[in-house]
């Protein structure tokens, strides 16, 4: 089966337990539209497909938690793209090719269906997860990586303008936002497969590795799409990084460097996939794919 097909598979799982968790809860029927409309929106899913992928690596199978874990990263994502659109924040008007929540619905419903996507994660992991000490890893590893020393901070440094000029002090304080805002989910997302999988030390530490890798890789790979492709390929307005001033690989370092970046991420995240023999062949190809998207 080729990357994308598998990748489509996975996605049909999660939108599957995505659909199944919304369903059981007792929520305003308004609040709970505009949840089912930006949660069943067309997302690829890879930060999901990766939980799923990681955990089936170090364990053979896909269980439970990892399921649980896989929605919960998806809802977390989920909401940062709500929030992130907001008119505060990146004011963007379509997302995953239809309108934004804010747009469809209004601002206040897109502040709480956001604030409601995070919190709801959190509930499932330590209501459905299994076993106890599994599931309060798994609210550890996403809570920091969505929180004030993860997402938020890379989200916070990416709504201010840059301080130091200079390649080398732009270069460092792009790489900590991009890493921040975009790598850690990705981080947190090979951690929660790992957890799930009941990985050993040294396999979770290089999945870590690998999912921060290509988070990066895959930040880089937004800031060329805003540049390179059309709105109507990217189902989200194209061309904006450039007029809302925002730090990005191209600003500074152009198309062509931005993309040996991205290349060199992707080759230093297969090189870490390494013991694990053939089993990681798909998560080599993610790495690979995650450079050719064209959305
Ligand atoms: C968009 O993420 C936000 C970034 C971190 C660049 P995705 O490109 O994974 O968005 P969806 O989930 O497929 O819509
Ligand atoms: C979004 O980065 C990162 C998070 C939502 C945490 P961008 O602002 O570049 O993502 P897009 O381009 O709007 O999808
Ligand atoms: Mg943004
Ligand atoms: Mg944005
Ligand atoms: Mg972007």
């Amino acid at each position: 089966m080729n990357f994308n097909a598998q990748l489509g598979e996975k996605a049909q799982f999660v939108n599957h337990t995505l659909q199944r968790l919304l369903a059981s809860q007792q929520i305003n029927s308004d609040l709970k539209e505009a949840l089912t409309y930006t949660l069943e929106a067309p997302g690829k899913r890879v930060r999901s497909a990766l939980v799923l992928w990681c955990c089936e690596l170090v364990s053979g199978q896909i269980n439970h938690n990892a399921e649980i874990a896989a929605a919960a990263v998806e809802m977390v994502h989920t909401y940062s793209l709500v929030h992130d659109d907001l008119p505060a924040m990146d004011d963007d008007d379509f997302r995953r090719g239809r309108p934004t929540c804010h747009k469809a619905f209004d601002e206040a419903t897109a502040i709480l269906a956001g604030d409601a996507l995070l919190t709801l994660a959190f509930e499932i992991l330590a209501k459905e997860i299994d076993e106890p000490t599994v599931a309060v890893r798994l609210i550890g590893q996403l809570a920091e990586a969505a929180g004030p020393a993860g997402m938020i901070a890379g989200q916070f440094l990416d709504t201010r303008t840059a301080g130091k000029s200079g390649i080398e002090n732009l270069l460092s304080r792009v790489e900590a936002i991009h890493t921040n805002k975009t790598a850690r989910m990705f981080q947190c997302a090979t951690a929660c497969g790992a957890i799930c999988g009941a990985a050993e030390d040294n396999q979770f530490k290089c999945l870590c590795e690998y999912g921060l890798k290509i988070g990066l890789g895959f930040q880089i790979a937004d800031d060329i799409l805003d540049v390179c492709a059309s709105s109507e390929q990217l189902g989200k307005t194209a061309g904006k990084d450039a007029k809302a001033g925002k730090l990005t690989y191209p600003a500074i370092v152009g198309i062509e460097k931005s993309k040996q970046l991205a290349k060199k991420l992707a080759d230093e995240a297969v090189a870490l996939l390494e013991p694990f023999g053939t089993k990681a062949d798909t998560l080599r190809q993610l790495a690979i794919a995650l450079l050719e998207r064209t959305k």
